[in-house]
């Protein structure tokens, strides 16, 4: 079986609302295989709390919606992306909800209506819901759907490790993508896979930063494949940190929703003096980029390691109902929030940037798309706004699946070779890997985080430089494992980020540094693209 490649319609990476979403969109018209790498809902998705963003109230409009991302995108979001993602958003959440997604709701003259969230940057309640565990919801609805559907093969546990493209075969240009190979942590083999049509749905890449809010699957293994593919990436500069993770010493990743700001909580020092105010307009509810460095200047200014996130006027009775998950979770380390305020960090939270895709999520990569976290659209810009990425990752995932059922795929790439391991050998010292992905997360934490300087960046261009050379060369001597191929991916993901980093000589957006602290005009609307040589 390992030996001859596994053949489908369609292949899709990751488990994501995007990946299962494209997936049940084109399974009528062929074979689909998802390729994930843990468990089926072990996903971005499965721990998104806020929700989706978009306009179903009659007090709210398309225009204060896209003026709204705009403003948070600092002049580099593309207003066609941004206008077609929120006016398509209605439509994309109505399926959803015919899918078995069950949103919030909430009592009103007599009638049940959805129950709208606030969030920062957005000048309305615009945020569908379902209470403080959104993402989980939605991977109920549609891995639902997917285990119904028999045209779709659903692989657990198997990590991509590579795109086959016709140029590294040294077939006939113009290069394009025809297959993965992928490791099957079951046995331990290296598999192909053959499809006329990929689609790139893996997440960001969180987890190369020592503090993120994301999963361990966050490792950037789509735009890192992507890279070396071939194919362009844009913007990796901008890293959304949200401001508010919990700050506890056996928390790993847990982030209190920015709902809770939006339902009046107030972000304090350890004195509890409210240091947004004077900031911006909307105090702790300003868009995220403003609040991460105020939270960094201030724990840089006091010597505090933490902020404080301050809900306990609200009535316990409505913090329980609302936000169940955060509740519980901060009791289990001590902490009661309706009594309490939330000790809170910023961390790594969204990547920005991506792989660069057109109108229907396709790359410059023939028969390779992107969708979800891991495509640069052009709707973030330099900043997300809140809650926009799962509306963006349901449009795209129509799109590309419209696209591809109205193009006929060329045919399979014939004569894909196995995978070669050569002579390697299993690992001697599995301590190298584990050292290093530590040494990439705290660089990156330390030299690219929320306040930049042209020396911290080029201090970590030299080391992640030094790191992907050693880790090259272990990956050539011996057999591959899970471990060592996401920390691959994020040695690529860490090398674009500093490099985009570099190139932006100025601030804007997520990207902020001392060394340029002002935007500059002519860099307005200017995407920065790296592409493999
Ligand atoms: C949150 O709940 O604060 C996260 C929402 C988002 O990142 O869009």
């Amino acid at each position: 079986m390992a030996d001859s490649p596994r053949q489908f319609d369609f292949l899709v990476l990751g488990s994501g609302i995007a990946g299962l979403t494209f997936a049940l969109k084109v399974a009528h018209a062929g074979s689909v295989a998802i390729i994930t790498k843990k468990s089926r809902a072990e996903s971005n998705t499965n721990y998104a709390q806020g929700g989706i963003a978009a306009v179903t109230s009659e007090e709210d409009s398309f225009e204060s919606h896209v003026r709204d991302t705009l403003t948070a995108g600092g002049g580099l979001c593309n207003e066609e992306v941004v206008r077609g993602i929120v006016e398509e958003g209605p439509a994309r959440i109505e399926e959803l909800i015919q899918l078995g997604m069950k949103f919030s709701e909430r009592e009103s003259h007599g009638h049940r209506e959805l129950d709208l969230g606030r969030e920062g940057g957005h000048s309305k309640r615009r945020i569908l819901h379902a209470k403080d565990v959104t993402g989980r919801e939605i991977e109920r609805a549609l891995l639902a759907a997917v285990g119904a559907h028999e045209n779709i093969t659903m692989l657990e546990n198997h990590l991509a490790i590579d795109l086959i493209t016709t140029a590294k075969l040294g077939q006939a240009q113009p290069n394009r993508c025809a297959g993965v190979y992928v490791l099957n942590n079951q046995t331990g083999q290296v598999e192909t896979f053959s499809a006329p049509r990929i689609t790139l749905a893996t997440g960001g890449c969180g987890k190369v930063y020592l503090y993120t809010s994301n999963p361990d699957i966050a490792t950037g293994d789509g735009v890192a494949m992507a890279y070396r593919a071939g194919a362009t990436i844009a913007n990796m500069e901008f890293i959304q940190f949200h401001p508010t993770c919990l700050y506890h010493p056996e928390a790993k990743s847990f982030l209190i929703s920015e709902a809770v700001r939006g339902e009046g909580g107030e972000l304090t020092n350890l004195r509890g003096e409210r240091f947004m105010e004077g900031v911006h307009p909307l105090k702790s509810l300003a868009p995220r980029d403003v609040v991460a460095r105020a939270i960094d200047r201030e724990m840089k200014r006091s010597g505090d390691d933490h902020a404080l996130l301050d809900i306990t006027h609200k009535p316990a009775r409505f913090l329980m109902d609302r936000f169940p998950n955060i509740y519980r979770t901060c009791l289990g380390y001590g902490i009661d929030i309706t009594k309490e305020p939330i000790p809170v960090v910023p961390a790594a939270h969204y990547q920005c940037g991506g792989v660069r895709v057109g109108r229907h999520g396709e790359t410059d990569l023939a028969g390779l798309y992107a969708i979800g976290e891991v495509a640069c659209t052009g709707l973030h810009g330099a900043n997300r706004l809140a809650s926009n990425s799962l509306l963006e990752a349901l449009v795209y995932a129509h799109r590309a699946a419209g696209h591809m059922l109205a193009h006929r795929p060329e045919p399979a790439t014939a004569g894909l070779p196995k995978w070669q391991s050569g002579s390697a050998t299993d690992p001697d010292e599995m301590v190298v890997v584990s050292h290093n992905w530590e040494e990439l997360r705290r660089l990156m934490w330390d030299y690219v985080g929320v306040v930049r300087t042209d020396k911290r960046l080029k201090r970590a261009q030299t080391r992640v430089r030094n790191l992907q050379e050693e880790i090259q060369a272990y990956y050539w001597d011996f057999t591959v494992t899970s471990d060592l191929l996401e920390l691959r991916n994020l040695a690529t993901v860490a090398k674009l980020i500093v490099r985009s980093a570099l190139e932006r000589r100025e601030s804007r957006g997520l990207h902020y540094t001392l060394d340029h602290p002002d935007p500059v005009d002519a860099l307005a609307q200017k995407d920065t693209l790296l592409r493999r040589e």
